[in-house]
């Protein structure tokens, strides 16, 4: 049978044609994700993700010395991750609004929960204690701000798996893109990573598992 081209057809044919592009391109950035947990995770256990890490908190406003964060100070709180810098024009806000809306949600199902969201420097080139800080002043409050020298964010990258690349001849008054992953990484209390939540996450399957792990871990910690 031949489908008679009506606008109606037509229409129908766009936006089936539409669907199926963001289908295929959601589908395509699942597998990438997928793959790239993979490489995190251990060929057994729990993904060896995160570790000691020194660096300095940018959201304690400018005192007489610097104040420092260290992988100790995530203990006692869950923690959201990002790694990210403040000249990312799409995907880094995108990606703190997400985490922001995540706090907020599960700030009123359970009040008490200490959760701490943290924000770490890719580009410490660029970056600085009070470009962060105003940058992050946009999202969540409590957002915490870290950054480290070059040699530091390279470790804590590497604790955490996350690969950044700046351009070899970068200036830091340039204007260049820092690649990186995007990988919002939740942490116990006990300072040990739970999940990696990739791009495609959305707002509400974060806060499910979340809350689900919450369970969990009480469960296995009480
Ligand atoms: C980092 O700074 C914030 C804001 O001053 C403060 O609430 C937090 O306790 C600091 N954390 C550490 C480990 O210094």
């Amino acid at each position: 049978m031949l489908l008679a081209f009506t606008p109606t057809s037509a229409a129908l044919f766009v936006v089936v044609g539409v669907g199926l592009f963001w289908y295929f391109r959601n589908e395509k950035a699942k597998l990438s994700e997928e793959r790239e947990k993979e490489r995190m995770s251990q060929s057994f256990g729990r993904p060896n993700v995160g570790g000691p890490f020194s660096l300095v908190n940018c959201t304690s406003l400018p005192s007489s010395s610097e104040k420092r964060f260290t992988h100790e100070d995530l203990l006692g709180k869950w923690s959201l991750v990002y790694f990210g810098f403040t000249n990312c024009p799409d995907i880094c806000p995108a990606e703190l609004d997400k985490v922001t809306a995540v706090v907020d949600e599960l700030r009123q199902s359970h009040p008490s929960l200490p959760l701490q969201p943290v924000f770490i420097s890719v580009d410490p080139a660029r970056d600085t204690p009070s470009t962060i800080r105003t940058y992050l002043s946009d999202f969540h409050p409590s957002f915490i701000g870290l950054i480290g020298d070059h040699q530091q964010t390279k470790s804590v990258c590497k604790a955490y798996r996350v690969y950044f690349s700046t351009p070899q001849d970068a200036d830091p008054k340039g204007d260049y893109l820092v690649d990186h992953s995007i990988f919002v990484y939740l942490m116990d209390p006990e300072g040990r990573f739970v999940e990696a939540f990739g791009q495609v996450a959305q707002k509400e399957e974060m806060v499910d598992k979340i809350k689900h792990f919450i369970v969990e871990w009480s469960r296995h910690s009480s």
